[in-house]
């Protein structure tokens, strides 16, 4: 990957701003990156055991080089890790360490660490600078932009946290070559995501390049996640505090989320969720008149062919339409989605309760699965939908 020039995505907040740096082998040269970032020589990087064995001596060689005294503060792997108990434990090292105002985390991992080491840095001393360094594909095209941190509580995901922007997000995408390959195909989900959203163009790139991607072929690789992070900047530019348009990074999420909580965030990790999510929430647009049959096929075959899934596991729709309630975008009882209207382009729209057990009904009858795959223009329900437009 080495001859891939080092690529950037300003992402502008006023004076939140930063850059998003992308370079294969970044990780080599943190320590002079952060010269321009702060004036205190103590750095904690915070990092999972699994990122640690294969990234951390690295990254800490780079710091000591660059005249740094970092601390490394390694948690145990996995969702069970985003707790309060466990933000306690790293205020607690960074008290112990006399860590100051200009002290500078470095959140090195997927997704979890992230956010913890965010919501440690916005309330450590009201606030102290952290950077990026995200290793899964989801945290490189999503959870490292935008600014949402936090830990879940024991009544639902993601409960608490608080909004604080990093001041650089540097991404190595050599990191991606050790990932699991269940992490790399539940990370494709979301970027099939901002295809759909927001880019007709990109969505007909990942079409025609998802064998590369699944080969990991540096080119590919790396502007499916400079174009994924554009696509977040400029929504988040406009929406920092998810009041409206950001809600559109939400699609695929509305029965994706529904089902991760369904299966107790066991059997299906998030991107998986997230992938029948894209398939499913385009039915329902469907179902709804708001797109055309092809836009669902497009969608379900990219999203097979990613190696997801766009089957659901077993369910009845009231524990679905229960699960959907559940989710923060709820107003007034019916569900607030995102549909596609066509490939590149989405609403906002509540849906009630009536239209989505139609739907349900309609694409498995009594049966207890959400639809496999059906044929364009067979749809039952779609003639009547079309008049409620
Ligand atoms: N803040 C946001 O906007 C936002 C957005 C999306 C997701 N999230 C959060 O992100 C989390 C999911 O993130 P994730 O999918 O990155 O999961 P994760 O952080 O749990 O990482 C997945 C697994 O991959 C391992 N790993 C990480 N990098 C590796 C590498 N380069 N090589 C080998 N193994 C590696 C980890 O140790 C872990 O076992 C969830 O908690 C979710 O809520 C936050
Ligand atoms: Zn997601």
């Amino acid at each position: 990957m080495a001859a891939v020039a080092e690529q950037i995505v300003h992402v502008t907040l006023g004076e939140r701003s930063y850059d998003i740096v992308l370079y294969p082998g970044l990780l080599a040269s943190v320590g002079d990156r952060l010269r321009a970032l702060t004036t205190s020589l103590k750095i904690g990087v915070v990092t999972d055991r699994h990122v640690a064995r294969r990234y951390l001596q690295g990254v800490l060689r780079s710091l000591r080089k660059a005249g740094y005294d970092p601390t490394p503060i390694i948690l145990p792997p996995g969702e069970g890790t985003k707790t309060l108990g466990t933000i306690a434990k790293v205020l607690d090292r960074l008290a112990r360490q006399r860590f100051e105002r200009q002290s500078l985390l470095l959140a090195l991992g997927g997704g979890v660490i992230g956010d913890i080491t965010g919501f440690a840095a916005a309330i450590y001393q009201r606030g102290i600078p952290f950077v990026q360094v995200p290793t899964t594909l989801v945290a490189q095209v999503d959870s490292s932009v935008g600014g949402k941190t936090g830990v879940d509580h024991r009544l639902g995901k993601n409960m608490i946290g608080a909004f604080y922007q990093p001041r650089a997000v540097w991404i190595d995408p050599l990191t991606l070559r050790t990932l699991p390959r269940r992490e790399w195909t539940a990370g494709l989900a979301e970027v099939i995501k901002y295809g759909i959203i927001a880019d007709e163009e990109f969505f007909a790139f990942l079409e025609k390049e998802i064998p590369a991607l699944l080969k990991l072929e540096e080119s590919p690789v790396m502007r499916a996640i400079k174009r994924s992070c554009e696509i977040k900047a400029q929504v988040v530019a406009g929406d920092e505090r998810e009041s409206d348009r950001r809600r559109i990074l939400n699609y695929g999420h509305t029965i994706g989320h529904a089902l991760e909580s369904l299966a107790g965030y066991r059997g299906l990790i998030h991107g998986e969720a997230v992938g029948i999510g894209l398939v499913q929430e385009a039915d329902l647009a469907y179902h709804m008149g708001l797109c055309g049959p092809e836009v669902v096929e497009r969608i379900r075959s990219i999203v097979q062919r990613a190696g997801l899934s766009g089957q659901a596991p077993q369910i009845s729709f009231a524990s679905l339409w229960g699960a959907m309630q559940h989710d923060k975008k709820v107003l007034g009882g019916r569900v607030i989605g995102v549909w596609p209207v066509k490939i590149g382009e989405v609403v906002i729209r509540p849906i009630e309760r009536q239209v989505c057990a139609a739907w349900f009904q309609s694409t498995h009858g009594r049966g207890s699965r959400l639809p496999r795959g059906r044929q364009p223009g067979k749809h039952p329900a779609r003639r009547k939908a079309v008049a409620r437009r």
